[in-house]
């Protein structure tokens, strides 16, 4: 296989390769589509052997330097796969996926936060998992077994732990990158974090009908309009340092953090009926976004896909996936941008099925005409969403569900509140909403707390 690719890569220059033969489908046909996803699918999962003897369940091989992929990507790749089921009635991979996502909850306390990845463990990160249960309650996507946690709990078992996470004492709010205060990039601020809490926030609002989300979404929205980190033409920029009060804005920009801000505010816009400030958002964001990341109407990783060579780190490797599948959901749910949105799309994916081989091996710049020879579970996960987003206004792929339209998961709003790692940063009671009087001793608190934990960690001679 190996082998097979960089003999393909080589080849990729002669106009006579084999290798340009594209992956075969009609994108005017739904059932094209789907057949061509389930060869995409399966390439995909062709990197997953978490299900295999010895091997930990849900992640794929990783992390560095054990293998190329941190443990968030394990997260983003059960959502992928929901999507998939989701859009294709295909059931192929339900039993690994379910499986997968549950081995990771950590329950009881049912936050995604297990001891194994503390090192590695951001806001984000943890984030990626919470966003894909919340799928999967939006989706009803079959529901765990009774003795075993719920995808809605689940989701608000990573809420809850984010929102107490909220951090008024810098930069006049925000949750900050990482987790663990020992870790880099504890006293980094970044908009992907807020992104996700902003995200599901608006989701939960949403599913539940309860207003204590929207509220944080709102206070999520609004301080990151007040630290400049989205600018007034709607371009969403990296994060800051605590250090600098936020405002040494680093000004690189990832395509998935607008795409799921986007998200978000397509399910603010539908939770208040299309009434308030968000559907201006909405438009403005996704404008902004759809020009500046798909030139010529092609997704372009703009940050580190240059014209001339591509320097993205694997992580990078798999936004424009993200891009597609959560753009593709918001059309259910803001039929308003439907027609600014799925135009995009559908060149998106015209010119990406020319980077992929008839196998359904995909590299990852589509504005080449060709394969590149550049491959991994990122580039399939773009594949698969970009061609999974197309069948979006099929009938038989319904808008996600709330809890009174046929959603079954059943919920726990004080989820998550219990695990080790946590306890050093949460409030008092969970009912205590964040007093800020009481924040500097936690935080005290807080930094002893973590520096026991992480010497343990670090004294096992673990990662
Ligand atoms: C944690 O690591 C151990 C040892 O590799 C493994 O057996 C276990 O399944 C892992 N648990 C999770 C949640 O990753
Ligand atoms: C820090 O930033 C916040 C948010 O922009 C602002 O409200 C606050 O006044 C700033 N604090 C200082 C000391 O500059
Ligand atoms: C609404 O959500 C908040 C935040 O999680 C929670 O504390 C509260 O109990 C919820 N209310 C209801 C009625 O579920
Ligand atoms: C949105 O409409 C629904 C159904 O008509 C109604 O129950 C709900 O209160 C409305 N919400 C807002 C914020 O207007
Ligand atoms: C909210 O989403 C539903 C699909 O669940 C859609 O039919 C409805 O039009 C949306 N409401 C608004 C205000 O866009
Ligand atoms: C969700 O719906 C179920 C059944 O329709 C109901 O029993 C439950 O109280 C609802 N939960 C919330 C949070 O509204």
């Amino acid at each position: 296989m190996a082998m097979w690719r960089s003999v393909c890569a080589l080849l990729a220059l002669s106009i006579a390769s084999p290798c340009q033969a594209a992956l075969e489908v009609d994108l005017q046909s739904p059932a094209s589509i789907r057949a061509a996803a389930k060869v995409v699918a399966k390439n995909l999962m062709s990197y997953y052997h978490g299900d295999e003897p010895g091997m930990t369940p849900g992640i794929l091989p990783g992390p560095p330097p054990g293998g190329p992929y941190y443990w968030w990507e394990g997260g983003a790749l059960w959502g992928t796969m929901i999507d998939y089921w989701h859009y294709t009635d295909d059931k192929t991979y339900n039993d690994k996926t379910t499986h997968a996502v549950l081995h990771q909850a950590n329950a009881p306390a049912n936050n995604f936060m297990h001891s194994n990845w503390t090192i590695s463990l951001g806001n984000d990160d943890q984030g990626f998992w919470g966003m894909s249960v919340m799928l999967a309650a939006e989706t009803i996507y079959p529901d765990p077994p009774a003795d075993r946690p719920q995808w809605l709990m689940l989701a608000q078992g990573v809420f809850n732990t984010q929102a107490h996470r909220w951090d008024d004492q810098h930069c006049g709010g925000g949750l900050r990158w990482q987790i663990p205060f020992a870790n880099t990039g504890y006293n980094y601020k970044n908009s992907i974090a807020n992104a996700i809490l902003f995200n599901m926030a608006a989701r939960l609002a949403r599913y539940t009908g309860n207003d204590t989300y929207a509220d944080i979404a709102e206070k999520v929205w609004d301080w990151m309009e007040g630290v400049g980190y989205i600018d007034k033409d709607y371009n969403i920029y990296d994060g800051g340092h605590v250090e600098a009060n936020c405002t040494d804005i680093d000004k690189a920009q990832f395509s998935y953090t607008p795409a799921i801000f986007i998200q978000g505010l397509g399910f603010m816009h539908n939770y208040t009926n299309g009434t308030g400030p968000w559907d201006a958002r909405l438009t403005a964001l996704t404008k902004r976004t759809l020009e500046w990341f798909f030139p010529d109407g092609i997704a372009v990783e703009m940050a580190c896909e240059l014209d001339t060579h591509v320097q993205c780190t694997t992580d990078m490797l798999s936004f424009k996936g993200y891009v597609a599948r959560f753009l593709a959901q918001t059309v259910q749910v803001a039929p308003n941008v439907h027609d600014l949105i799925m135009p995009v799309l559908r060149s998106s994916a015209a010119a990406m099925v020319q980077s992929c081989n008839p196998d359904g091996t995909c590299g990852f710049r589509w504005n080449k005409g060709q394969y590149d020879g550049l491959t991994g579970a990122g580039q399939q996960m773009n594949a698969l969403g970009t061609l999974m987003a197309l069948l979006v206004d099929e009938p038989k792929v319904i808008p996600p569900v709330t809890n009174s339209t046929g959603g079954t998961s059943l919920g726990d709003p004080a989820a998550g509140g219990d695990s080790s790692v946590e306890r050093y940063f949460k409030p008092i009671t969970t009912a205590d909403r964040a007093g800020a009087g009481i924040l500097t001793a936690l935080g005290i608190i807080g930094i002893t707390g973590t520096l026991a934990l992480m010497s343990t960690r670090f004294g096992e001679g673990g990662a």
